[in-house]
């Protein structure tokens, strides 16, 4: 059974982004100590088109070998002119409006998504699966989400976009491991208390 890992990054009052869900402002807290992390302990969740522009070239996935995207978050490859932006993993992308992958790496799961991560899960692997966001489908994942890595910068919204879309109910977590950066960056691991 592979685990299904929402790996976000959120300011201290939880929030994913602006109210648009832009995330841009949270960039700034990538800095040499942080991008040293990403790259040793989770090098797969840099797009394939920033780890280009950084120069870092080819590096093993670690973690996750399948990503899964909201087509709100693809959208912004997409408009990038990026089909592909995690082209070291195996993409998915949960739409109802995109009929046609605009990727051969990228495969649409237009409906059944819960049933399509339970497929995704119950594969054999070592590599687990990285939900990348945003906030509607893992609202809707919430309950397949096996462990959160919550990355939290030292900024706080007031509102904005929220970790889940979804409606108010209580799930348990329990907290793993911890790790603080220079710049006041903390990631947090959580497993779903069973
Ligand atoms: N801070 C971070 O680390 C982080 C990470 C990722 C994303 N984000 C932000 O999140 C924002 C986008 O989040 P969002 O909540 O607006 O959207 P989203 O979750 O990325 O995508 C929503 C879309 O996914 C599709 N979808 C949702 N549920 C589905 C289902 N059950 N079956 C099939 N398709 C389904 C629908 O696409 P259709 O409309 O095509 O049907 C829906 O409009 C972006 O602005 C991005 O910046 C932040």
């Amino acid at each position: 059974m592979r685990k299904l890992t929402y790996f976000i990054a959120c300011s201290i009052d939880g929030f994913i982004g602006d109210p648009s869900g832009d995330a841009t402002a949270m960039l700034a807290f990538v800095d040499e100590e942080y991008l040293a992390f990403l790259k040793g302990e989770y090098p797969e969740t840099l797009p394939t088109h920033g780890r280009r522009a950084l120069g870092l070239g080819d590096l093993e996935n670690k973690r996750f070998d399948t990503i899964i995207q909201g087509r709100a978050s693809y959208d912004l490859a997409l408009k990038e002119g990026v089909t592909s932006p995690y082209a070291h993993m195996r993409e998915y992308v949960a739409s109802r409006t995109l009929t046609e992958s605009p990727d051969p790496n990228v495969e649409i799961i237009g409906d059944r998504l819960v049933d399509k991560v339970r497929e995704l899960k119950a594969e054999d692997g070592d590599l687990g699966i990285y939900l990348c966001g945003g906030s509607q489908i893992a609202g809707e994942l919430l309950d397949e989400i096996d462990e959160l890595v919550i990355k939290t910068y030292p900024i706080v919204y007031g509102t904005g976009m929220p970790m889940f879309g979804s409606d108010f109910a209580v799930t348990e977590f329990t907290l793993g491991e911890v790790r603080t950066f220079g710049n006041g960056a903390v990631v947090r691991t959580y497993s779903r208390k069973r």
